[in-house]
């Protein structure tokens, strides 16, 4: 019994949506909300980039980039690897990977100038957009973003687990048996081309929303039919259907990383390749127009 509540734990861990995605939201709500405003007042009639205010933004933006960079030094040296988890890094980089591009736009006032900074500022928007891209395709090859990184075995495994738990729920009432998504693990191993990767991971990202939203409704009506059966008060039930809900989730969850497993894996390797030549760009360029407008 104790070892399926630590099996729960864990599939839970790895596989359901924590409550810390609240803070995140604000976080980018508010930044699109100050971005929006910001581009639709007219900044530049009070905010210049060569002085006040406007140059003390495009420093600190600067400061905030050239710090975030820090995560990589924390990857690759031994020294740094016993400062703070890499978490908290790995967050910090994020965190002001969108701050410092704000700041920069600020310091512009959302608007073009000369050849040299129009190019430091569309490498640095597009490195900041890529690296939102990537922080999407980072998350569906671990177990969350801070959590470690997925493989082919562990999710097989979890998969197998699941359906377990899953089976032992449905034991007590077939019929919901004949809704729940049944997918072949060897998916996992077979190799196919990017474009079939995509169409199955689109097609289950709508279908198993579907069935997972039908097998919930089949519980719920099953719910009550189940506690007579079974003589459950209401605490037994309620308890029974919050088991159950998330065993499914949980279900569905691994059904999805198994059938988007290997398309991430590849866009996130794609991505790298192309990320790291666009940031020595962005290095560049800011570093050129950093030397342009005080020689100038
Ligand atoms: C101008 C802003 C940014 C710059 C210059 C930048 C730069 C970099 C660099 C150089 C790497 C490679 C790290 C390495 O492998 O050592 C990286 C990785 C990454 N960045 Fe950024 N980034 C920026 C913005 C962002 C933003 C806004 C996000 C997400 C919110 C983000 C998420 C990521 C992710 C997920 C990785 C992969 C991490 C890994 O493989 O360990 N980046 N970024």
């Amino acid at each position: 019994m104790e070892q399926i509540a630590e099996n729960t734990t864990s599939l839970s861990q790895r596989y359901l949506t924590s409550a810390s995605r609240l803070p995140i939201a604000i976080f980018y709500t508010v930044i699109c909300v100050i971005l929006l405003v910001g581009w639709q007042a007219n900044l530049s009639s009070y905010i210049t980039a060569e002085s006040g205010i406007g140059y003390a933004l495009g420093l600190a933006g600067g400061i905030m980039m050239l710090i975030m960079l820090l995560y990589s030094l924390r990857k690759r040296l031994h020294c740094l690897r016993n400062l703070f988890p890499t978490k908290y890094w790995f967050r910090m980089h994020m965190v002001l990977g969108v701050l410092g591009p704000t700041c920069i736009l600020f310091h512009c006032a959302f608007s073009l100038g000369s050849t040299n900074s129009n190019i430091a500022l569309f490498c640095m928007l597009i490195v900041a957009i890529s690296g939102l891209v990537g922080r999407y395709l980072y998350s569906q090859i671990h177990y969350g973003l801070y959590g470690s990184k997925a493989t082919a075995t562990q999710i097989k495994a979890d998969f197998i687990s699941s359906s377990q738990r899953i089976e032992a729920l449905y034991s007590l009432y077939p019929d919901l048996d004949q809704k729940l998504f049944r997918i072949d693990v060897s998916a996992l191993e077979k190799k196919q081309n990017i474009a079939s990767q995509f169409l199955n991971l689109f097609s289950y990202a709508i279908r198993g929303r579907f069935e997972l939203y039908s097998a919930l409704r089949a519980l719920s009506k099953a719910k009550s039919a189940l506690a007579k059966h079974e003589n459950w008060d209401k605490k037994e039930t309620r308890k029974f259907y919050n088991e159950a809900k998330k065993r499914l989730s949980i279900y569905y969850s691994t059904v999805r990383k198994i059938i988007g497993f290997q398309f991430y894996e590849r866009m996130f390797s794609l991505w790298h390749v192309l990320h790291i030549p666009l940031f020595i760009m962005m290095i560049i360029s800011g570093v050129v127009h950093v030397f342009a407008v005080h020689l100038y």
